[in-house]
């Protein structure tokens, strides 16, 4: 077996990947560090990241009031060490960013500009333009091609982790090209393979993001924590679910419904359009329900309306709005409303981490958005995750750097037999005869409309308890998904039907702790428990897959840490 070996091992190239390939090598350059990614890394989801990054860079900030923010804004479910952590450093990330290439926007006076953004107290947030992500993916990975001593293996598709007498010793990962199954060897592994959005119908993620890396560290026994919180984003093209950044508002936007009123002074009128997503996403849903929405053959929605802020604005401030309205929907933001509504956009839960991006797993870390450090608790602050891929990117490299640095090599004859089982495994699952063959797609199908039935916006028991049925039931239904392709390059049906048991590894672990979790905090609002309950559930979820297939996740809890602000009703 050809085995490819390295100290550290990133899956995933999007922005908290790349960040901790840097942090790796930097932590010590005798590391040899492997970046693997089933897409290019300029395709990863971050470069589709549109409004900005959260830092404290102005004299009339300070890091107390961005760590207050972020508390409140999750419902005061995040750990506070984490916040501060964070907040502390996010400065320091974001000048870094600008010295390797980042086109941060800048006023007249020649200082880095910030906009308003939804749960920010003041001005905080860095941008250029309106497509952050993609400039501040293209910094990332220019700067990681500088670094000889970091192996890009570009479109490999990770299945599995290897893990012996529980500790990690490499990767199974499928060469799409050539079809083959290979071993990745290291004594570190970074997962920072984003969300799984996907296993929603409506969402701004893109195709790839199927909870790859959620999934394999739930099966490798890793628990995935707070995976209730979904987050909605207020602002999607209906149809599509592109996403209408919240930038659009933090530069004045108005949300306005069907009888032309800004309907969110009745549900935040101290923030307006600048309230927090989960708020917002509900607020639609309450005009929805009394009939205050458009709605025609592109569904049901509200408008987003920037005529007021003028062709030069928008053409400066948010130059890509107006290139995807008009090209997705036909219509010119300079002269017409936007359509929009709630679309799902991010995973508040993830792989359980610490404050240095370490799994419970020996050897395992993750960051970004496949990872829960507890930053976000029950709901994030828009432009906050391009900073947490940053900073716990950062976190996760050097630690897991360390780490390596300590560990000798796991034999390899581990790592072959551990390889050949992964290979038998796929070969017998997706490639036997089945009794009845599944579709993929129409497990996929029926996955994202339960999921949306019964655990989006709001939540009931009976709603989330049919979900866990639902889920269980396409589980059974994809024993007999079979791959009919047999060809070895870019077999794209067979990442697929992987790809599908990922997404129902996530939906399981998200369905059941939204079941368990009986009160209403951030995004998760349930219908039958209104109130904030912290007496039972100022805690984190820990989701353990179940041993035997059929098993139920078994649910535990964490009680968030508190160091400086004590929890108290969430009004804006
Ligand atoms: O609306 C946006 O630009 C999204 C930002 C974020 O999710 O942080």
């Amino acid at each position: 077996m050809n085995n490819l070996a390295y100290d550290v091992l990133i899956v995933g190239g999007g922005g908290a990947g790349l960040r901790a390939a840097v942090a790796a090598v930097e932590a010590d350059s005798r590391l040899s560090v492997g970046v693997v990614s089933k897409v290019y890394p300029m395709r990863s989801h971050t470069v589709s990241a549109e409004g900005g990054l959260a830092a404290v860079v102005r004299d009339d900030d300070n890091l107390d009031s961005h760590a207050f923010d972020t508390i409140k804004g999750s419902d005061f479910l995040a750990d506070q060490d984490v916040v501060e952590a964070f907040v502390k450093e996010a400065p320091d990330e974001a000048i870094q960013l600008e010295h390797w290439g980042c086109p941060w926007s800048r006023d007249q006076d020649g200082r880095v500009s910030v906009r308003a953004f939804g749960g920010m107290t003041v001005k905080r947030t860095l941008y250029a333009a309106d497509k952050t992500g993609f400039h501040m993916l293209h910094a990332l990975f220019q700067t990681s091609l500088k670094y000889t001593s970091i192996h890009r293996h570009d479109e490999f598709f990770v299945t599995s982790l290897l893990v012996e007498e529980g500790r990690v010793c490499g990767v199974a990962a499928l060469n799409l090209q050539s079809g083959g199954l290979q071993a990745i060897q290291a004594k570190a592994v970074i997962l920072s393979t984003g969300g799984g959005g996907r296993i929603f119908p409506f969402t701004t993620n893109a195709a790839i993001k199927t909870g790859d890396g959620m999934a394999m560290a739930y099966r490798a026994g890793c628990p995935l924590k707070d995976m209730e919180f979904v987050q909605y984003h207020p602002t999607g093209l209906p149809g599509t679910g592109i996403l209408m950044t919240e930038a659009s508002r933090g530069e004045g936007g108005y949300l306005v419904n069907s009888e032309g009123d800004r309907y969110l002074s009745e549900y935040v009128p101290g923030k307006m359009e600048l309230g927090p997503r989960d708020i917002l996403s509900r607020s639609f849903v309450h005009e929805l329900r009394a009939g205050r929405v458009f709605e025609d053959e592109q569904g049901q929605y509200v408008h987003l309306d920037l005529r007021h802020l003028g062709e030069k604005v928008i053409d400066e401030k948010l130059p890509f709005v107006r290139e995807l309205t008009r090209n997705y929907v036909g219509i010119d933001p300079v002269h017409d409303p936007i359509p929009v509504r709630p679309v799902v956009h991010y995973m508040m839960g993830g792989v359980h981490t610490d404050i240095d991006g370490r799994t419970p797993i020996e050897g395992l870390y993750s960051a970004g958005e496949c990872a829960c450090v507890s930053l976000n608790g029950a709901n994030r602050l828009g432009s906050n995750s391009l900073t947490e891929c940053l900073v716990f990117g950062a976190r996760a490299g050097k630690s897991a750097a360390a780490h390596a640095m300590e560990q000798d090599q796991q034999r390899l004859g581990a790592l072959e037999h551990l390889t050949r089982e992964e290979e038998e495994r796929i070969k017998s699952r997706f490639f036997s005869e089945a009794p009845e063959e599944e579709s993929i797609a129409d497990i996929r199908t029926d996955l994202q409309k339960a999921m949306e039935a019964g655990a989006g916006i709001y939540r009931t028991r009976e709603g989330l308890e049919k979900a866990c049925e639902d889920i269980a039931g396409l589980r059974r239904r994809y024993d007999n998904v079979r791959v009919q392709d047999h060809s070895n390059v870019f077999n794209t049906q067979l990442t697929a039907a992987i790809e599908l048991g990922f997404m129902l590894d996530v939906a399981e672990s998200l369905a059941h702790s939204a079941l368990r979790r009986e009160e209403s905090r951030g995004s998760h609002a349930r219908s039958d428990f209104e109130e904030r309950n912290d007496d039972a559930f100022l805690q984190h979820s820990l989701a353990y897959r179940g041993v035997e297939d059929g098993d139920t996740p078994r649910i535990d809890y964490l009680p968030a840490t508190i160091t400086r602000w004590q929890p108290e009703e969430r009004t804006y």
